[in-house]
């Protein structure tokens, strides 16, 4: 989409959200399932349409830091953190503020909420249009891979959808780092998108997660599963498996019926974190009799990958 086309979408993407519609919005990171956070019926209609249990708040979204301080309190530390990485992939859980905007229902009944300004520009364009805070949470249903094209958004929740935008292939293809900055002392709830180092350098060393993990059912196994069982560290693919490699080719070919998939042929880990959900959809779309995933380097946005595919066997993060 270019020119006026675009411009119409976002009008009628914001009027969809102002008469209380679901949205499916592109963002840098995963497609996300949209709605007004301060209209409760456009919310429990979100939950219901992810599958998604109550207890689990979302993300709101707004355009920029001005916005967000109407909805959370910020110290210094997390207004610094918002100045060096929004627009972006860094989501910060705050203190909310009483008159926010964000319903009780999405923050899940919490004193805090989570809240991001994502750096898509079609995302920024019907932030700015809206004008309020949106909850966005991934577009896929509860448990499912995350959504990195229009089509796999359709796919997962199109039908509870009243528009769509196509901002064509997510950039970062794995969902926002989550980091909570509640008292004074910050902490990783979500690997993501943003790595680890880069914050760090800000922070210093950031605490792991404490009993806010409860509260981050993203943080629990089985999530971002395809329905094909997923078999990590894998050296070669088996008979009948669905291979998902990761570096230069093996000299090797595969074993024959083995679909292959190259989450980076360089090795790089920004493209395989861009290609990981859309590799892991296509493979599981093959119906193998497991997907097999090549060791995949922890470092950098490693630590995103990894903690998305440990999630997608199953594992106990
Ligand atoms: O990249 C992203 O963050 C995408 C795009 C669409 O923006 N959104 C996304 O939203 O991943 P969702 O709802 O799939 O994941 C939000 C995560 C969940 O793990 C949730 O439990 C956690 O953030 N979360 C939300 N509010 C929280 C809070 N107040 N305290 C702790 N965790 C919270
Ligand atoms: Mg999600």
């Amino acid at each position: 989409m270019t020119g006026a086309p675009v411009a119409q979408a976002v009008v009628q993407a914001v009027a969809a959200l102002r008469a209380g519609g679901l949205v499916i919005l592109p963002t840098e990171t995963v497609y996300g399932l949209a709605a007004d956070a301060g209209n409760a019926q456009a919310v429990a209609r979100l939950y219901e349409a992810k599958g998604r249990p109550r207890f689990n708040p979302l993300i709101a979204h707004v355009a920029d830091l001005a916005a967000a301080e109407r909805v959370a309190r910020f110290d210094p530390l997390s207004r610094r953190l918002a100045e060096a990485f929004w627009p972006g992939p860094l989501t910060l859980v705050l203190p909310a503020r009483a008159e926010g905007g964000v319903g009780e229902l999405a923050q899940a009944g919490l004193e805090t909420v989570a809240v991001r300004a994502p750096a898509h520009p079609l995302a920024q364009a019907v932030l700015a249009g809206f004008g309020g805070p949106v909850v966005a949470p991934s577009a896929n249903r509860s448990g499912r891979p995350s959504p990195t094209t229009l089509a796999d958004a359709v796919e997962e929740t199109g039908a509870a959808a009243a528009a769509a935008l196509d901002g064509g292939p997510c950039a970062v293809g794995v969902e926002s780092t989550v980091v909570a900055v509640l008292d004074g002392a910050p902490r990783l709830l979500r690997p993501g998108g943003l790595e680890r180092a880069a914050i760090e350098a800000l922070t210093g060393p950031l605490a792991e997660a404490g009993s806010e993990t409860g509260r981050s059912p993203g943080r629990l196994a089985l999530h971002y599963a395809p329905d094909a069982p997923v078999r990590l560290e894998a050296a070669q693919p088996r008979p009948g498996e669905a291979w998902l490699s990761f570096g230069p080719a093996p000299p090797g070919p595969a074993p024959p019926g083995c679909a292959v998939w190259n989450l980076s042929p360089s090795g790089d880990l920004r493209e395989a974190a861009a290609n990981l959900f859309a590799h892991l959809r296509a493979a599981d779309r093959t119906r193998p009799v497991a997907i097999a995933v090549a060791p995949i380097p922890s470092h950098g946005l490693g630590e995103a990958i990894d903690d998305r595919l440990r999630r997608a066997a199953g594992y106990v993060g």
